[in-house]
């Protein structure tokens, strides 16, 4: 309506010019307020289905899935995301710590096979929950002990030596524990590879709120000790809910 009294001065080009350019700020002001609206609908939407999900992959068994087979406990999204994260960065060494059933690692192996590259090491402190396919895969290396211990350590290294490698952190959630496991491990990402710290929603952000510090917290004493080493990248976030807030890191060029 306000645009056909525009088109109506469009004749009289002394009141047509300025009506034309209050016109157009005027609709760029209320385009830029209703994308605002939508984008806050959509952040408490995510979060809200973030909590639900959440939940019920917690306690409801018609909830939990399998990836080909085997019992995985991450988000789809993430997944979505971590196929892309391998399509994209091609690493040949993945090291990844907290196995439980081995859905996670079963995925790793699969989505590596698909692209003919890679080799996995796995590693939890109790390997009697594993699926036992998984650790007969060739692409899978899978051993018992703790991630943060000297054994594991050396592995890792031994493993990752000359290898273009990514680094996952699945295991003990607690900020001291992920806060080893980052001091440990986080150097072995080759630059342009990635470390995935999981499950960042601990602790209020946005799921369970009592957990105390955990991997989020975990990150944010972390990062500044190492200025300049990574991009906490938001485009592995982008799918709106993310089991890992803030825990995409790309490692930056030396
Ligand atoms: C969340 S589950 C892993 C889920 C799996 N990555 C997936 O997505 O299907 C966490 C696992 O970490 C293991 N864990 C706990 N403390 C650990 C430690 N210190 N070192 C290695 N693994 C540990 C637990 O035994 C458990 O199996």
């Amino acid at each position: 309506m306000i645009s056909d009294i525009v088109r109506w001065l469009e004749p009289y080009p002394v009141l047509y010019r300025p009506a034309r350019s209050v016109y157009r700020a005027v609709s760029g002001v209320a385009n830029g307020v209703r994308e605002a609206r939508s984008r806050r609908r959509e952040r408490t939407i995510a979060r809200e289905f973030h909590r639900v999900y959440y939940d019920a992959h917690l306690t409801r068994s018609d909830v939990k899935y399998q990836w080909l087979g085997v019992p995985i406990q991450k988000l789809p999204m993430d997944l979505c995301v971590l196929q892309e994260i391998l399509w994209e960065t091609r690493p040949e060494q993945i090291i990844e710590c907290g196995v439980n059933f081995g859905g996670s690692t079963w995925f790793l192996a699969t989505v590596c096979d698909a692209m003919n590259h890679g080799q996995i090491l796995a590693v939890d402190i109790s390997l009697a929950s594993v699926w036992p396919q998984v650790p007969q895969h060739p692409r899978v290396e899978m051993v018992e002990m703790s991630s943060t211990s000297p054994e594991f350590v050396t592995l890792a290294r031994e493993r990752a030596a000359g290898k273009r490698t990514m680094v996952i952190l699945d295991s003990d959630h607690t900020c001291d524990h992920v806060l080893k496991e980052l001091r440990l491990h986080a150097s072995l990402v080759s630059p342009g590879c990635y470390l995935i710290c999981e499950d960042s929603n601990m602790n209020g952000h946005p799921v369970l709120e009592s957990f105390g510090p955990g991997p989020y917290e975990a990150l944010e004493q972390y990062l500044p000790e190492v200025p300049g080493m990574w991009t906490v990248d938001p485009r592995r976030e982008r799918l709106l809910v993310t089991f890992n807030p803030n825990g995409y890191l790309l490692r930056n060029p030396l």
